[in-house]
């Protein structure tokens, strides 16, 4: 797995954000099990409540595509397109993605920059999660 790639594709995710509200953007890369990538960007609405996080638009195009099964993602936020500080998923985002990961496996790659980033599983960030197995 390229992870320099990853951060690097959602450093530049931001760029597409619609954030006229918060100004706060983010940007995502899902890598699939396969070695495709979908990005994604925040989107903003006026309405307030019907935005989406870059991580969902991130898996929504994914598996509206077609694709479950995944490997990795990485995360990049802030009011700007040049400097940033961390920015962890919110806790809805680490729902859906535990719908379709295995979170003991599953990596989440928290960057600053292409360079500077933090690296856990999804289990560390949703410790007792709830999910699919849980309905079985
Ligand atoms: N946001 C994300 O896209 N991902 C996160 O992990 C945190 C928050 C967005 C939602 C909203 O458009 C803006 O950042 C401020 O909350």
């Amino acid at each position: 797995m390229d992870k320099n790639l990853l951060t690097k594709l959602a450093v530049e995710s931001k760029k597409a954000s619609y954030s006229p509200y918060s100004n706060f953007k983010v940007g995502a890369a899902l890598l699939t099990k396969d070695g495709k990538i979908f990005t994604g960007a925040n989107i903003e609405n006026a309405a307030y409540t019907p935005s989406n996080c870059a991580e969902r638009t991130a898996v929504f195009k994914a598996v509206s595509e077609g694709y479950r099964e995944f490997e990795a993602i990485a995360i990049a936020g802030g009011f700007s397109d040049e400097t940033a500080d961390y920015c962890y998923p919110c806790g809805v985002c680490r729902q859906v993605l535990n719908e379709f990961v295995n979170a003991d496996e599953f990596i989440v790659l928290i960057a600053k920059t292409a360079e500077d980033f933090k690296e856990y599983k999804l289990s560390q960030l949703l410790p007792f999660g709830f999910g699919p197995n849980d309905l079985r």
